[in-house]
């Protein structure tokens, strides 16, 4: 890591993008945001005068049922920070029945089930019924304002139906994405206390059928504090298990509620929702997000970011057990009164043309996805794309994961055909809204570029060895923001200490995000990777130390190493190095190795979920250590990447000598 200032090299070789003539023919109006002049300005005074920006802004975008007295109060070093103060409102009044009252037959969500042949779409009307019967429901058992309610769903209407019910009634939701174990269901629903579960009888994926609420079931054994569990029916399967008493059936106990449940008011800063994450370190933090601040962002981002109009239909095809599914398939495009499409399948299902169907029936005009899915869909599935018309579409976006420049090239090309803006958007969940991205159509960008901030973010570029901001243009460092935002974090649930030490307190009185990220000589951001023991894998953001902690159980493992490398089709992928107990399994036996390894990720499926399977478990008889025993993953890193040349410095080492046997090991597995 430079220390100084640096050429940023990604600047020279790559080319300013103007947006494309048809971004413009084909808009329902003018752009939000007209030109490069307007983001300056907007952005100065964002910055400049937050209260006059944001006290407006929040006027125009959201419905108060009781004004706010002060735009915003606290700061990064005191970490106390408030937006709206005194105001109230209800985030799922202004997602839902303000539009079901101005356009009740407006189309709110489109459902595209696994089964292709079985979508449907459900107007801003009918939204708000089925939300206040879910709303009754819990209500009738007891749930009130401030406590938390676990959803366990597919990304289905009823993921959405359920989380605006619980937001209805001044509840908190803690969406647990669907494809995490019962282990991990269970460790979020006991720290965060839930005394309902929502959940699904089976789910469909790609074809399979996948036993949800028997994975509840495992999980819920032995919690407490759970006293009730609402089944949707997804698929009917009578021989699903339900506990007399706590389970009830979505449908049957809905059709006891009236259709019109009032909305509790909630103050701007209470919690709207708890998001799990997972950091370097100890168990996944609940990221808590407060109604007003989120709500405005998530409204605003989509608005200017995506030039988001509401005749406009948006498809995320990121699922909502994630920041992206909160923000950008729900409370964006609803707060604005657009149709989102929600979509349970996988961009391969039935076949590589599913995406491209989705667009063409639904005239989809903006489409969200993470570069993995796109890398795929390079690799197999890019003849599917010109068989459809999918011209509805203007604006391409990107998350989760940087999309480097050739990535973004056939994406404009092959998906967008050279007529739509591409946003490459960098964000996180603690972030709740985009922090730095283009807003399509108002200035130029770069591929591979997340280009400029967003409103209200000051980003900060710090060299990590001294902690100082590096001033100006051409440098690179960790990423921090110097402002507070009104979407920012508040607190990580029941434990303040952990959201300071962990954002706060690195960089006093600066934001941290532990990302790498360089300025380049444009003073646009490049967002390289992750700072800390976190790995992407697909778009999932997963801790090291966690995978580590499962394997470190297993029976046959004295110590091991988690680490991520690079990977052409996952971004990034897990390679897990072990060290084996005396006797555990003679690797020189090819099946029981296989049989051994199998073992170990069948462990940490079962622990935290399919997806933060390792790709490759490598048993070495000796992990590198420091002489104070700390175990080097920087020497790993390199030896598994096949970049011995740039391993560094080995005179810290306590056992030199393991080094060239796990290069062998290494090279005997890839
Ligand atoms: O490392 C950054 C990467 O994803 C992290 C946040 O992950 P998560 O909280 O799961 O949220 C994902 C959806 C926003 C970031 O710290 N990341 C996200 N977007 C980008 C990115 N890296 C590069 N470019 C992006 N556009």
């Amino acid at each position: 890591m430079s220390t100084n200032h640096v050429e940023v090299h990604e600047a020279n070789g790559v080319s300013f993008r103007q947006a494309p003539e048809h971004f413009f023919k084909s808009q329902p109006s003018k752009s939000y945001i007209v030109d490069e002049a307007q983001y300056r300005a907007w952005y100065d005074q964002s910055i400049n005068d937050p209260e006059t920006f944001y006290g407006a802004l929040a006027k125009e975008y959201l419905h108060w049922d009781k004004p706010f007295t002060k735009v915003r109060s606290g700061d990064l070093t005191n970490g106390d920070i408030s937006w709206f103060l005194q105001g109230e409102l209800n985030a799922c009044y202004n997602c839902v029945d303000r539009h079901a009252f101005a356009n009740p037959d407006k189309i709110a969500l489109i459902s595209e089930p696994d089964e292709e042949s079985e979508a449907y779409s459900i107007t801003f009307q009918q939204l708000l019924e089925k939300v206040c019967k879910v709303a009754g429901v819990l209500q009738s058992w007891g749930v009130k304002k401030g406590d938390t309610v676990a959803v366990y769903l597919p990304m289905t209407p009823e993921a959405v139906i359920a989380m605006l019910a619980i937001a209805r009634i001044g509840a908190v939701h803690s969406v647990v994405f669907a494809g995490f174990s019962a282990g991990s269901l269970k460790d979020r629903v006991v720290d965060a206390g839930c005394k309902v579960v929502i959940t699904c009888d089976e789910a469909k994926r790609g074809g399979k059928t996948i036993n949800t609420k028997k994975i509840v079931d495992e999980g819920l054994n032995g919690v407490e504090s759970v006293s009730k569990i609402l089944v949707y029916k997804r698929t009917g399967n009578p021989d699903v298990k339900m506990t007399p008493g706590r389970d009830h059936y979505w449908d049957e106990v809905c059709a006891n509620q009236r259709s019109y449940v009032p909305c509790v008011p909630t103050n701007a800063e209470d919690p709207l929702f708890l998001l799990y994450t997972s950091g370097s370190t100890g168990q996944p933090k609940g990221v808590v997000h407060t109604v007003g601040g989120y709500l405005l962002n998530a409204a605003l981002s989509t608005r200017f970011v995506f030039d988001l109009h509401p005749e406009d239909v948006f498809f995320t095809a990121g699922d909502v057990g994630w920041i992206t599914g909160h923000t950008y398939a729900l409370y964006g495009p609803l707060s604005l009164g657009t149709a989102s499409i929600i979509f349970e399948s996988t961009p391969a299902y039935p076949d590589y043309g599913r995406y491209w169907r989705i667009i063409n029936r639904w005239k989809a005009t903006h489409f969200y996805v993470a570069p993995t899915a796109m890398r795929l869909i390079k690799k197999v599935g890019e003849a599917e794309i010109a068989k459809y018309d999918i011209s509805s579409l203007r604006v391409l976006g990107s998350v989760g994961e940087p999309i480097q420049p050739d990535l973004w090239e056939w994406y404009n090309e092959k998906v967008g055909n050279n007529n739509c803006c591409i946003v490459d958007t960098y964000w996180q969940t603690e972030s709740g809204a985009h922090l730095i991205t283009p807003l399509a159509g108002a200035f130029p960008t770069k591929p591979g570029s997340a280009s400029l901030p967003f409103f209200g973010i000051a980003p900060a570029i710090i060299d990590p060895a001294t902690g100082k901001e590096l001033e100006g243009n051409d440098v690179a460092g960790v990423l921090a923001v110097k402002s507070t935002w009104p979407s920012v974090a508040r607190t990580v649930y029941n434990d303040h200490s952990r959201y300071m030490d962990t954002y706060l307190k690195p960089f006093a009185g600066y934001y941290f995000t532990g990302d790498n990220a360089a300025r380049d000589n444009d003073g646009y951001y490049w967002i390289r990777g992750r700072a800390d023991d976190v790995v992407n894998v697909s778009g999932h953001r997963l801790s090291t130390n966690e995978i580590e902690t499962v394997l470190d159980e297993h029976p046959g493992v004295t110590e091991c190493a988690c680490i991520g490398i690079n990977d052409d089709l996952t971004g990034q992928a897990v390679v897990a190095f072990i060290s084996l107990k005396e006797g555990a399994c003679d690797i020189n036996n090819e099946s029981e190795y296989a049989a051994f390894k199998k073992s170990l990720v069948m462990e940490v499926r079962g622990v935290i979920g399919p997806f933060a399977s390792p790709k490759a478990i490598i048993a070495v008889s000796d992990l590198p250590k420091t002489r104070s025993g700390k175990i080097m993953r920087r020497v790993l890193r390199k030896i598994a990447s096949n970049e011995m040349e740039q391993i560094g410095d080995l005179s810290t080492m306590a056992n030199p000598e393991c080094v060239p046997k796990i290069i062998a090991a290494v090279d005997s597995q890839f």
